[in-house]
């Protein structure tokens, strides 16, 4: 039933090239400097973007999708939602493909040779192809579902690091990292008592690539784990370089992609990591699904991660012959409702084309970033050229509590992010407890920006800073 699934896709892949540079801007007038970077976009590109610039997205149509966008808040204001690093809204093909599999086709996979069961995993397995497309990886086997991305990286700090991890090795991440990405290796560290290093983030909120290379030499670096977008800084990391650096010295490497997956072309294979991690959530589709890509190779050499129905080919009472990959790795009922609704969110993204995705955001962040230059008090966090940022800005209003102007901006309607972000090691090295954040994707507009930035006009007079 596979292999028919197999034959039937063919979804369009380009290959992402090129490097970039990045800054963080603490102070309302390094701004004007900006501006003058934003001049040369498109002169240099990030790792993971596609060449083809001249993509747009027709913003008023695809906002016609998201039904939640209709929403009105508070009395009359028209939802503006810029909390999208977060979790994305869902357009309706992605309901409705979720309502139909519980309509018309509910049942469980793999298992039942009735005609519910079969449709039901031949839905299954095509998100499991069109996954397996959309981030270029050599074979459906490389794909496993998750819950989530956090699930993903446990997997393989459980599964792979306790086989191939031991004491006086050691794992290396960055002090970027999503909390999914430091507490799973700090419970690795302590179970093999081996050392945990952190690679530093820059003035400029770039990874210092000589630390890198210099904690890789110093250490017996058994995995680097980096995530590919900081959800807070928006910074894009030269994860082409830093794969590369890994693997000259035999270190693996896993990419968190949580941020990365939604908002640009990735291609496992150019990039040449060794795992990969993403949620659905944040790509337009449900929540409760995540992806975990693992090189064949390696994943042939990983024992489960969890055990029971479906994992199996056969059981004795005292052995267990486990199943193929990638089912070996996907125990029990899974999430099949959700899964079929991450492949109308993946269909989508492939409609509007991940190129042209990038560029609305980068239209979004150029936009955003030359909006708020001139509110005073502003103190923005991440790189200064939008070119190697993505659609994300954490910032502090003056001592105007995150909360209290998220609040602000909730009684306008408009959902934006305040707190540490999961981000707290960043947050401590940031010599703040707090920021509030925006971010983009491709049904925000310069309109809803504009709302935003008169709202933080508003939070200034209100505050009197
Ligand atoms: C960079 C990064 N990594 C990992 C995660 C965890 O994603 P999830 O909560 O879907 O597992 C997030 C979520 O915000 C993230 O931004």
């Amino acid at each position: 039933m596979v292999i028919q699934v197999t034959s039937l896709i063919a979804v369009h892949w380009a290959i992402p090239n090129s490097t970039g540079k990045s800054g963080r801007v603490r102070v309302v007038p390094l701004y004007n400097c900006m501006s003058i970077c934003l001049l040369n976009l498109g002169q240099r590109q990030v790792e993971g973007m596609s060449s083809q610039r001249n993509q747009m997205v027709n913003v008023a149509r695809i906002r016609e999708d998201f039904p939640i966008l209709k929403r009105v808040l508070r009395g009359n204001r028209r939802l503006v939602y810029l909390d999208n690093a977060a979790t994305t809204q869902k357009p309706i093909s992605v309901i409705e493909a979720i309502s139909e599999y519980y309509m018309n086709y509910n049942s469980n996979i793999h298992r039942g040779v009735h005609q519910l069961a079969e449709e039901a995993t031949i839905k299954y397995e095509l998100t499991r192809e069109k996954v397996k497309k959309f981030i270029n990886a050599k074979s459906n086997d490389e794909i496993i579902f998750t819950r989530n991305a956090t699930e993903a990286i446990n997997i393989v700090a459980h599964s792979w690091g306790v086989r191939n991890i031991s004491e006086n090795d050691c794992i290396l991440i960055t002090e970027i990292e999503h909390h999914s990405n430091i507490v799973p290796w700090q419970i690795l560290a302590e179970e093999r008592g081996c050392k945990l290093e952190y690679v530093v983030v820059n003035e400029n909120g770039e990874l210092d690539l000589d630390d890198y290379r210099e904690r890789m030499d110093r250490n017996r670096v058994k995995i680097v784990s980096v995530s590919h977008m900081s959800n807070v800084l928006g910074t894009i990391v030269p994860i082409n370089k830093i794969v590369k650096m890994a693997h000259e010295r035999g270190i693996h490497v896993l990419v968190d992609g949580a941020q990365s997956v939604p908002h640009m072309e990735v291609n496992v294979q150019q990039m040449d990591c060794d795992f990969m991690a993403f949620s659905a959530h944040k790509m337009l589709g449900p929540t409760g699904v995540g992806v975990l890509y693992v090189k064949r190779d390696i994943l042939t050499g990983m024992p489960p991660f969890l055990a029971g129905g479906d994992m199996i080919k056969e059981v004795d009472k005292y052995y267990t012959n486990y199943n193929e990959l990638p089912y070996k790795f996907e125990a029990g009922t899974p999430n099949i409702a959700d899964v079929v609704g991450f492949g109308a969110s993946i269909d989508y993204l492939n409609r509007i084309s991940m190129p042209a995705v990038r560029n609305h955001e980068l239209e979004m962040i150029q936009y955003a970033m030359q909006a708020i230059q001139d509110v005073q008090g502003i103190t923005i966090y991440g790189p200064t050229q939008s070119s190697v940022r993505g659609g994300v800005i954490a910032f502090n209003l003056a001592d105007i509590h995150p909360h209290d102007l998220a609040t602000i901006m909730d009684d306008r309607g408009i959902a934006i992010r305040s707190g540490h972000h999961c981000a707290q090691v960043l947050m401590r090295k940031l010599q703040v407890s707090a920021t509030s954040r925006v971010s983009f994707y491709i049904y925000n507009t310069k309109e809803e920006i504009d709302s935003f930035v008169q709202a933080l006009n508003d939070a200034r007079r209100l505050f009197r800073v």
